[in-house]
This record gives C-alpha cells, sequence and structure tokens, in this order.
C-alpha cells in the first residue's frame, strides 16, 4: 500500500496499454498520466526544482517562473506549493481552460500571452515575457525547460530504465518531442547502455524542432516554434511528422475504446502506427510514450464543434484511411 506525505512522491511508472488490437501492429503505451500532476511533466519539474535547491537557486523567498504550455506548469504549481515557493506560470491562449484553473486551485499566478512573437511564434512571445519578469526583480527564478539538463535527465535516471526492465528486448521506443526532454533523457540512456533500440521521435506538422517550416498547431503538448536547446539530433534514428486532424481521428479511436488521453499521446500513436506500417512483415518489439490523459482536452480534441470548426468534418470521420486506421 503506498502511503505518501508530499504529492510527488506517487508515480505510475509501469503501466502500459496493449495496441495492438487496435493499429494492427504490436505496440505497447506507457502511461504517464496516472501522478498528482496527471503528466510525464511531475519527473523534469521534481528534477529540475530539487537540481535548483542543490544548487543554491532556489532559497525560500524565490519566485519560480517558466514557460509552460500547461503540463509543466501544473507540476510546478503543485510542488511549488507542496514546499512553499511562490510560483507565477507564463502560458499562452492555446492552454487549456481546465489546466489554467488547476494551476490557478494549486495557488500559481497565471499569464497568458495572447499575441505571437511575428517571428518566433507565441513560445517567443512567452520567453520574452519571462525574461522580463526575471530582469524585473532578482527573487525570480526560471528553470527554463527547454535547455535544463534536469528536464532530460528525469527521463535518462527513470523512464528509460523503467521501460528497459519491462521490455528487456525492445527494438523501437516512440517519443513525442516538445522540450525533448523525454526524448533526449530516454535517448541517451539507450545509447549509453549500448541496447539496440531505434528511437523514433514523434513531432507535429508545423514544429520548427527538425528543421521544418513553421505552420499553425493548435494542440498543446508537442511542437515547438523555436528549436529546443536540449535537441541532439545524433541520438535519433528517424522521425515522422503527424497531421493535427490525424492527432485527432487517434485520439477519437482510443477514447472509442474507452482509452481517453491526451492530444499528444494521439499524435505518437498515429506516428508510431504510420512508422511500424512500413516494417513490411518484421513485427518489433515496440513502444510509445503517452504523456497525459483526455480530461485537459474535453473542450478542444474531444470537443465536435471546435474540432469541426478549426479542421473541417474530416477530421471527426475516423473511417478516414489515416496511419492508424489503414493499419487496423
Ligand atoms: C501533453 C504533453 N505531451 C508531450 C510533451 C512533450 O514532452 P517533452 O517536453 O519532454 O518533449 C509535453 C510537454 O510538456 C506535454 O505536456
Amino acid at each position: 500500500m503506498p502511503v505518501i506525505s508530499v504529492p510527488q512522491d506517487f508515480n505510475e511508472d509501469d503501466l502500459y496499454v496493449d495496441l495492438e488490437g487496435l493499429v494492427g501492429h504490436p505496440l505497447f503505451l506507457k502511461c504517464e498520466g496516472f501522478n498528482f500532476a496527471g503528466s510525464i511533466k511531475l519527473k523534469a519539474a521534481t528534477e529540475m526544482i530539487e537540481a535548483a535547491e542543490r544548487d543554491g537557486l532556489l532559497t525560500p523567498d524565490s519566485v519560480l517562473v517558466e514557460s509552460s504550455s500547461g503540463n509543466l506548469g501544473v507540476a510546478l504549481s503543485m510542488i511549488a506549493a507542496s514546499r512553499g515557493y511562490r510560483f507565477v506560470c507564463v502560458t499562452d491562449s492555446r492552454c487549456n481552460l481546465s489546466t489554467r484553473l488547476t494551476m490557478e486551485a494549486l495557488g500559481a499566478e497565471v499569464r497568458v500571452i495572447t499575441e505571437p512573437d511575428p517571428v518566433t511564434g507565441f513560445l517567443g512571445a512567452r520567453i520574452d515575457h519571462v525574461r522580463a519578469l526575471c530582469a524585473s526583480d532578482e527573487r525570480h527564478v526560471w528553470l527554463n525547460q527547454y535547455a535544463n539538463p534536469g528536464n532530460g535527465l528525469a527521463h535518462y535516471r527513470r523512464t528509460a530504465p523503467a521501460i528497459a526492465r519491462q521490455f528487456p528486448d525492445l527494438d523501437v521506443l516512440f517519443v513525442g518531442a516538445g522540450t525533448t526532454g523525454t526524448l533526449m533523457g530516454c535517448a541517451r540512456w539507450f545509447r549509453e547502455w549500448h541496447r539496440p533500440v531505434r528511437i523514433v521521435a514523434v513531432d507535429s506538422v508545423g514544429s520548427v524542432t527538425f528543421g521544418n517550416a513553421p505552420a499553425r498547431r493548435l494542440i498543446p503538448g508537442l511542437g515547438t516554434s523555436r528549436r529546443p536547446e536540449l535537441l541532439d539530433e545524433s541520438l535519433i534514428d528517424d522521425v515522422v511528422h503527424v497531421s493535427e486532424p490525424d492527432t485527432i481521428r487517434a485520439c477519437h479511436r482510443l477514447a472509442g475504446r474507452g482509452f481517453l488521453f491526451g492530444g499528444s499521446t494521439g499524435t505518437v500513436v498515429s506516428g508510431a502506427t504510420e512508422w511500424l506500417a512500413r516494417q513490411e512483415g518484421r513485427k518489433p518489439t515496440a513502444v510509445a510514450i503517452a504523456p497525459d490523459l483526455g480530461e485537459r482536452y474535453l473542450e478542444t480534441v474531444y470537443q465536435n464543434d471546435w474540432v469541426r470548426h478549426l479542421y473541417g468534418e474530416d477530421a471527426l470521420d475516423t473511417q478516414v484511411p489515416t496511419a492508424t486506421s489503414r493499419a487496423a
């Protein structure tokens, strides 16, 4: 019986969904949403705060500041409340309402940026705001998830070894790319431990992370409008890009089986399915990482009017031959 006294001490690290029946290939989905922060970002937040405390950057009168599309903000709000820090989260208008309300319920101050920078997008505008806050008051401490080594280290220490323990014969790992903390931490661990695992990055169409042109992206979590400092492409074997309509169709197909996952899980499952479909007869042991669950997306990905208005009727049609349905 797990008994805890601080919320960050609980995290389910060994839950997988067998998706073969849905995607037509062996594929195990590692569920990272079962903790009090509701997402994989709990691990990065814990690692970055503990490192800042060890390094003497964080002191009792510090004010934590971070730019987040939501999930890291929730995790930092939770740990800040548990440890007695003030926290300001700088997000943008794509942040889900329920995510913003969750941060506020945990005592965080949330600043919502409504205008993207013409060149660097929403992310650039958010970072400009964070820099201005830090310049205005020296008590502000910016953990900077895009460049903080603790972000990747969390997954090097926890996520990758947890997967390797359950899948000693793993052939391929699919990881969504946001800050690329999860991707880099896992890729580095498998490389350093000489495991012959192919690392496939899954990104959204319109993200600039792997050098593609920027375009509209409305689902938070994956993709960037500014290349993440943490990214080292030499550790990655392949990259798959997934459109937002394909993401939505994959989410709806999972929900049709009773599994309500977040938007980025739809992206990763769609990308993994497309990649596996190209393997011609081989059946590799494959794991994909599901960063969070679906409650934070009820007003977007799971709201048919929102989907229809932004992407058209086709995005709601799970019979449309996307990667996921073609393979099933
Ligand atoms: C829902 C969701 N999916 C994926 C990611 C990407 O993870 P990472 O930043 O480690 O690349 C995030 C990051 O915030 C997220 O919130």
